[in-house]
């Protein structure tokens, strides 16, 4: 993970990034403003003022409510004072349209939420909520990434309207950046298992490692154990980082994507496991398209699932993203090394690009979220796109 300018530059020259991850889709020309419950790709839906600091805006999250409106959220960098925070802009129209509903703001450490959002809403009653809950995760650290770090839980009980803080997830001393040998701590990912809600991140702690990827566990959302390893790498400069997840359904595996950063050049890689706590166990596999460029996607990944929309026997696809690409990488439910087809979705890559599926008035579709690229700052927004499930 890169926090700001300095250590942009400090990345680029430690960890080789390739110049394509920061150019494609770095400066970009608004599309006109799409139709209530179209297709559409590349759809601006925030500027970032122009007193923003640093990035401006990065890593887009995005969640969708049962009346099917939706939400986003991403890494801000308003001038500050007031402190920041996670915001929450919602749509009512499929997408097209989008304005400022509510904001994750700490109300414990007095230092912002500052980095990488994540919403996740609970699919059961869990830790004293009820199924429907929505639960936000992030990163709080001041604004001089120095004084320590928390990964924050966050819960909302009237559909994103208010949030009110819940556990501390993790902690770190700090500083929040990528020099090895700094406690930082990044990019959480949430995920329900068992009856046990996993958070995943990325983290610099191990004094053996660079940064490693771990999750945590809990049952109550308010106490959390020990971490396990979900991919550490011998050589200390490795950084594995930004862990996302998916459940195969239709074979009852997970499969993570990672970039492989330090040897591996950010390259995406991937994990698959009977048991998403397990990841350690399996063994990483780069992510190569099958066409004949062989495509490899660097940086920033995302991975979903969903059933195969031109299929009826409850088979799959995997769906991943690439900073580096902006088509998508599509496999089939055995997620084979040799089986990812590159699809062209004509939406900007971001780092980072999440994907979801949601419902456009009943009918499936899957949704981009755009934050911009580690490329101009300047260039960066927060962008959406909604398109028929490629597979
Ligand atoms: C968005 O709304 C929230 C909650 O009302 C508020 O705290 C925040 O300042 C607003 N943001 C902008 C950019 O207007
Ligand atoms: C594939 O490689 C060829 C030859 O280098 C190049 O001309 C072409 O643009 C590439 N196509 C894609 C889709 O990257
Ligand atoms: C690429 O993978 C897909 C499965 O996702 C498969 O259908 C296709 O035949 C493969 N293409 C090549 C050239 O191997």
């Amino acid at each position: 993970m890169l926090s700001n300018t300095m250590h942009y530059t400090q990345l680029i020259s430690g960890l080789f990034l390739l110049p394509s991850i920061l150019s494609t889709s770095a400066c970009v020309t608004p599309n006109p403003t799409p139709s209530a419950f179209t297709d559409f790709n590349d759809n601006i839906l925030f500027f970032p003022a122009a007193t923003a600091v640093q990035w401006k805006t990065l890593y887009a999250r995005s969640l969708q409510l049962p009346d099917e409106s939706l939400l986003m959220t991403w890494e801000n960098y308003p001038a500050e004072p007031p402190l920041v925070t996670h915001p929450i802009y919602k749509s009512v129209d499929g997408g097209a349209t989008w304005s400022n509903f509510s904001a994750i703001t700490d109300k414990v450490n007095g230092w912002g939420m500052r980095f990488q959002p994540f919403l996740y809403t609970l699919p059961q009653a869990f830790g004293g909520y009820a199924a429907g809950t929505i639960l936000a995760a992030g990163v709080s650290t001041p604004f001089s990434l120095t004084g320590g770090v928390y990964i924050d839980l966050y819960v909302s009980q009237d559909n994103a309207q208010t949030w009110n803080f819940v556990s501390h997830i993790a902690f770190g001393n700090g500083p929040e950046d990528i020099t090895s040998g700094h406690a930082a701590i990044w990019e959480p990912f949430l995920m329900m298992y068992n009856g046990q809600l996993v958070c995943y991140f990325s983290d610099q702690r191990d004094s053996a490692h660079s940064q490693k990827l771990v999750h945590v566990t809990t049952n109550d959302l308010h106490t959390w154990s020990a971490l396990v390893n979900d991919v550490a790498y011998s050589a200390y400069n490795d950084r594995p980082g930004m862990t996302t997840v998916a459940h195969i359904e239709s074979t009852n595996q997970y499969i993570m994507t990672y970039e492989y950063c330090g040897s591996g050049k950010c390259a995406v890689y991937y994990k698959t496991a009977a048991n998403p706590l397990n990841f350690n166990s399996a063994t990483g596999i780069a992510l190569v398209g099958n066409n004949t460029n062989h495509s490899v996607p660097y940086g920033s990944p995302y991975v979903i699932w969903t059933a195969n929309p031109g299929k009826s026997d409850g088979s799959g696809v995997i769906i991943a993203s690439g900073g580096s690409q902006e088509p998508v990488f599509i496999n089939s439910d055995n997620a084979d090394p040799q089986g990812w087809k590159v699809v062209d979705v004509g939406q900007w890559s971001a780092y980072s690009r999440s994907l979801r599926i949601i419902t456009v008035k009943g009918k499936k579709k899957l949704m981009f979220g755009n934050g911009g690229n580690m490329g101009d700052p300047s260039c960066n927004s927060v962008a959406n796109g909604v398109i028929e499930v490629p597979y």
